[in-house]
C-alpha cells in the first residue's frame, strides 16, 4: 500500500539517522523537499557542505552536476541523486572534447568553469567558480586572458566587472533565465512599480542592467532580508519563493514572470527522497581519474 506523505516523512527522518545519512537540497526544489532537508543552499553552499559533512550518504536533492560536485568533494561517501534523470539543460551544452578543442584557440587562457558542468568537463578546467563567487575567482587568476564556459550571460556579468581581463564566452546559457526579456521586466515593474528587481546572473544581460541586484540564490535570499523594501519582483526560479515568504512574512515577493520554472529541479519529490533512502538509489559513480582531476578545480574554487 502506498505509504501517505507523513509516513513517508517520519520513515525518512528514522532512515536518515539509522544510515548516517544528510539530505541537502538546493534553493529551486519544491517546498516540500526544501523543508525535509538538513541544509538548503546555493550551490556553493552546498559544495562547501558536502565537502566537510560526517555524513556516510549524502541525499542530493538537486539536478545531476550538483550531486556530481559532491562526490567529487566526498569520494569516499555515497552520494544519491533522488532522480537519475533530473540534469541541467545547460550542462549539456558543453562536453569535455568541445572544450579540449576550444582551449588549442587560446594556448594562454586560464580555463573557468561554472559549477554547472559535468565532472568530465570540470577535469579539463583550472577552476570552477559559482554565481556567488564567479567575480572573485576571475579576479584571483594571474592569467590576463580566460575561456569562461558554459554560461554566457555569467561570462557576460564578470566580464563586465572586470574590465581588465579578455574573457572568452562559451555559448550556453539556462533555458529557464534566458527566456526572461528587457519587455518582462518592463511589465512587471508597470504593474509593480515600487518593488526592487532582484536577478540571478544567469539571466541575459538587458535584464541584469535592469535590476536592483543580482546575485546567487544565497545572495538573493540575503539581500531580500537585509533590505528595508518591502516588494521585490524575482528574476530567477521560483523555488526561491519558498525561503523568501518564509524568512520575510511581512515583505511580498512576484515571481517576474510565472515561466521562470526549472522542471529538472522539480522532478524531486518527498516520495523520491524516501526511495532513495530506503533503496540507496541513485548512486553516483565516476571514474577515479576523473574524480581526481575535476576535483583539483572545485578544491582550487573552495580555497578562495
Ligand atoms: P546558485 O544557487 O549557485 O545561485 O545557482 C543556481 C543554479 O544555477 C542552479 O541551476
Ligand atoms: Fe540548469 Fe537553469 Fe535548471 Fe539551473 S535553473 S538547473 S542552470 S536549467
Amino acid at each position: 500500500m502506498k505509504k501517505d506523505l507523513t509516513e513517508m516523512i517520519n520513515e525518512i527522518k528514522r532512515m536518515k539517522h539509522e544510515k548516517n545519512a544528510v539530505i541537502v537540497a538546493h534553493n529551486y526544489q519544491i517546498d516540500e523537499v526544501q523543508e525535509l532537508a538538513d541544509v538548503v543552499g546555493d550551490s556553493f553552499t552546498l559544495s562547501r557542505y558536502c565537502a566537510s559533512t560526517n555524513a556516510d550518504i549524502v541525499v542530493f536533492c538537486g539536478v545531476h552536476f550538483m550531486a556530481e560536485s559532491a562526490k567529487i568533494l566526498s569520494p569516499e561517501k555515497t552520494v544519491l541523486l533522488p532522480e537519475i534523470d533530473a540534469g541541467c539543460p545547460m550542462a549539456d551544452m558543453i562536453t569535455a572534447e568541445a572544450l579540449i578543442e576550444e582551449k588549442k584557440k587560446y594556448p594562454n587562457a586560464a580555463v573557468v568553469c561554472y559549477i554547472n558542468t559535468s565532472a568530465a568537463v570540470k577535469a579539463e578546467c583550472d577552476i570552477c567558480c559559482t554565481s556567488s563567487n564567479a567575480v572573485r575567482v576571475i579576479q584571483s587568476i594571474p592569467n590576463d586572458e580566460i575561456l569562461f564556459a558554459p554560461d554566457q550571460n555569467l561570462g557576460s556579468f564578470i566580464a563586465k566587472q572586470v574590465p581588465n581581463k579578455k574573457i572568452h564566452l562559451w555559448e550556453g546559457y539556462c533555458i529557464t533565465h534566458h527566456r526572461v526579456s528587457r519587455e518582462d521586466v518592463e511589465k512587471a515593474k508597470s504593474i509593480h512599480p515600487d518593488a526592487l528587481v532582484l536577478a540571478h546572473p544567469e539571466c541575459r544581460q538587458e535584464v541584469m542592467e535592469m535590476a536592483d541586484f543580482v546575485g546567487s540564490t544565497a545572495q538573493i535570499i540575503d539581500y531580500a532580508k537585509n533590505s528595508n523594501h518591502s516588494k521585490f519582483l524575482i528574476a530567477t526560479e521560483m523555488g526561491i519563493l519558498h525561503k523568501l515568504r518564509k524568512d520575510n512574512p511581512n515583505k511580498t515577493f512576484y515571481l517576474l514572470t510565472q515561466g521562470l520554472i526549472c522542471p529538472n529541479m522539480k522532478k524531486t519529490t518527498v516520495e523520491s527522497v524516501y526511495n532513495a533512502l530506503k533503496y540507496n538509489r541513485y548512486e553516483i559513480n565516476l571514474d577515479k581519474e576523473v574524480i581526481e582531476r575535476a576535483r583539483r578545480s572545485l578544491e582550487a574554487m573552495l580555497a578562495i
